[in-house]
């Protein structure tokens, strides 16, 4: 119930009067990836100043560490000149592959360059690993809520889906995936075990290692997303499921969209055993990702900014995480549940059944405060009544007097 945040204090990390939400345990369905209701794919926020958003995953520009990006890559452009206008190597700098295999290292991520891909970020990471597996039509099993933008590489690959629920205490749930291997043919798995958005649940290693059987069982191919695998509020930096795999069956992909600026364009992309498919995909998405980006990126890493820039990151995260944590336990009402995260960007949180949703977000357009509905994580209709709160900003007394009002203004 609380939670210590080095250098900062003490806090209160979870509600008091929350009881445990039963999930219900539907038995595993084939589904098209079609969304039930329009979802507007939102990746940038409006900038309109009075509307308080908490529904773009992207790091305020308060929170950026502009000075030393900027820096860096004025001193990349100074240094590097012309040689930052040709062509790079098709799967990135050298340089830059083993500063990530090096960084990777540290989280016991084995990495084998000749797998390693650097990517125009992890959503392009995660259409290369999926058509390098995957056919049209082949089925891929997703986690049970999912962000929208991986719902929409499945979508516009054609593939089918089985969703797979998250637990809310131990996250993605193993037994389910072995129900569902024994009815279906599954292609690949899609998962994001360190800080899962939404939830911000962080996979346990054993649960980690229980999934790698599974999948080594029925030879299914693993993609792992690790965009907030650094961003851990305490404890040692988690560890990946490639750490427990030994049949090159895992991809695990990345990229620093979260950690540094989602305008750093640069992700990577461990291939496994699907290096030649995905090398041809990449190429035929255009042979080179940007120099500048390759270069202020392996710049960070090869000297400790990284590594500085991150600790107090996440320090900043975590006492969001905790302030918004107990606004909502303040002022929303009675019976709503919150999944305190481990690290990361996001909170997930259940509005009681009374709560009628559409007045909710009436009252949020009067009031001027985004969330991202829970609807747009499911092609099922299973979360009318969760929503998603980021909070990699800065709180501004605005933020929290609109929490407080919106809050309010459903607790009857
Ligand atoms: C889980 C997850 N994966 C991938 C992305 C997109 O990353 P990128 O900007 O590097 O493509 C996001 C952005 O919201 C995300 O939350």
């Amino acid at each position: 119930m609380v939670i210590s945040i080095p250098k900062s204090g003490y806090y209160v990390a979870a509600l008091s009067n929350q009881k445990e939400e039963i999930i219900l345990q539907h038995s595993p369905v084939v589904r098209d990836a079609i969304f039930e209701k329009n979802v507007e794919l939102i990746t940038s926020s409006t900038g309109k100043k009075r509307l308080v958003e908490f529904n773009v995953a992207t790091p305020g520009d308060l929170i950026i560490s502009q000075k030393l990006l900027l820096r860096t890559m004025q001193n990349i452009i100074r240094k590097k000149g012309v040689g930052l206008l040709r062509y790079y190597p098709t799967n990135g700098s050298e340089e830059l592959k083993n500063n990530i295999i090096k960084h990777a290292a540290g989280y016991q991520t084995r990495i084998n360059p000749q797998e390693l891909l650097i990517t125009d970020g992890a959503l392009q990471a995660l259409h290369i690993a999926l058509s390098a597996v995957c056919d049209t039509g082949d089925v891929v099993a997703v986690e049970s809520p999912c962000i929208f933008s991986i719902l929409e590489v499945i979508r516009v690959l054609n593939l089918k889906v089985i969703e797979v629920p998250v637990d809310l205490m131990n996250g993605f749930d193993v037994d389910f995936l072995k129900k569902a291997c024994l009815k279906s043919k599954i292609k690949a798995v899609v998962i994001t075990p360190n800080f899962h958005n939404p939830t911000g649940i962080l996979l346990s290693d054993e649960i980690k290692k229980e999934l790698v059987k599974v999948i080594q069982q029925h030879d299914i191919a693993v993609i792992e997303n690790d965009i907030y695998g650094d961003l851990n509020f305490s404890g040692k930096r988690p560890s990946t499921l490639r750490s427990y795999d030994e049949s090159s069956l895992v991809i695990t992909y990345a990229s620093y969209a979260k950690t540094l600026a989602p305008g750093i364009r640069l992700g990577w992309l461990s291939t496994g055993r699907f290096l030649k498919r995905a090398e041809q995909i990449k190429f035929s998405m255009g042979s080179t990702v940007s120099p500048i980006y390759q270069e202020t990126v392996n710049r960070l890493l090869n000297t400790n900014s990284y590594d500085r820039h991150i600790r107090a990151f996440k320090m900043q995260l975590a006492k969001n995480a905790y302030l918004t944590i107990n606004l909502l336990s303040a002022h929303f009402p009675k019976g709503t549940i919150v999944v305190p995260p481990l690290g990361g960007y996001n909170i997930w949180v259940k509005l009681p059944d009374r709560v009628d949703m559409d007045h909710f977000y009436n009252q949020c357009d009067q009031i001027g405060i985004k969330f991202t509905p829970g609807y747009t994580f499911s092609f099922s209709t299973m979360f009318a009544n969760n929503f998603r709160i980021v909070f990699a900003d800065k709180y501004s007394s605005l933020k929290i007097k609109a929490l407080e009002l919106v809050g309010e203004a459903i607790s009857y």
